[in-house]
């Protein structure tokens, strides 16, 4: 079994990244700015977009993070949206999700200018990725393929299997692995909560990307011997011998499926490093683009 390190993949990326950055500084020219709105003080939300904002101090990149109280109505985080999308400076807008009940997520999304849309939601992007032309691909799935593609892991004509439907995972994961490249050209399986026996199709996976959010869903006795396992779960549960009060699970029981593995991803360390790495290559190239 190898790893599949996230941590160390990302920081690489990271590095060319800074390299490419300090480049474009030293030559007078815009360097990448990229703004963060949270809404509200979602735990878990609050690290991820901590951990966005200090990505981009790392590499180079200007950031603003934006937060507003729980209570905003739609219209004012729309207003603010409009006004990030005409700011000549701002390369790239992120709302993290989950948004408050009151907000629709489909009306926030489809108010940022799909040439600023970093996080790839905008259906002008997901129209894009499904008709395989160049577009900001979601951090996550873009990560996994980037993780892949590090890791020089053989994709074609392989069996994946992709468990979760999400717009933010599974649906783009399963384009990404079926489309004409590499990594790529993949038979893909997608499978989700109404699928009769998940086990049987895992089971003829030489892939397995899981994405469902439930901790450890994928047991050892659903993966074929020397399957790749990418383990998109990052749930917090609860562990008094923590100083933050929680540990991360991921959505596959790690310890009795990796030895069963040709490749697995680590959770923390694996798949969160890669979406954070592949936020800050779609800001950068949102950046070259509008300059
Ligand atoms: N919530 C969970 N994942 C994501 C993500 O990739 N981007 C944003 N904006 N919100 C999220």
């Amino acid at each position: 079994m190898q790893l599949l390190d996230g941590k160390k993949a990302a920081q690489a990326i990271k590095d060319e990244l800074k390299i490419d950055v300090a480049q474009l500084a030293a030559e007078g020219k815009k360097i990448p700015h990229l703004a963060a709105i949270l809404v509200g003080n979602n735990g878990a939300s609050e690290t991820y977009v901590g951990a966005k904002v200090k990505a981009c101090e790392e590499v180079g990149f200007k950031s603003t993070l934006i937060r507003f109280e729980d209570t905003i109505s739609e219209m004012k985080l729309l207003e603010k949206i409009q006004e990030l999308n005409t700011d000549p400076d701002v390369d790239g807008i992120l709302v993290q999700l989950p948004l408050p009940k009151h907000i629709s997520d489909d009306e926030v999304i489809n108010a940022i200018d799909p040439e600023k849309d970093v996080d790839g939601f905008h259906p002008v992007n997901a129209g894009k990725m499904m008709q395989g032309v160049p577009c900001f691909v979601p951090a996550t799935p873009h990560g996994i393929m980037l993780l892949l593609e590090h890791y020089k892991v053989d994709t074609k004509g392989k069996h994946a299997v992709v468990v979760g439907r999400s717009n933010i995972v599974g649906r783009p994961m399963s384009i990404l692995l079926s489309s004409n490249s590499n990594p790529g050209n993949c038979t893909v399986t997608v499978c989700h909560s109404q699928t009769k026996d998940i086990k049987s199709f895992c089971l003829q996976a030489d892939i397995i990307v899981a994405a469902l959010g439930k901790t450890e869903f994928i047991t050892a006795d659903m993966v074929k011997e020397g399957a790749v396992v990418i383990d998109v779960g990052i749930t917090r549960v609860e562990d008094a011998a923590k100083k933050s009060g929680f540990k991360l699970k991921g959505d596959v029981a790690f310890d009795t499926v990796a030895p069963r593995c040709s490749w697995i991803t680590p959770v923390p360390g694996g798949v969160g490093p890669m979406t954070i790495a592949a936020l800050m290559k779609n800001t950068y190239h949102s950046c070259m683009l509008r300059n």
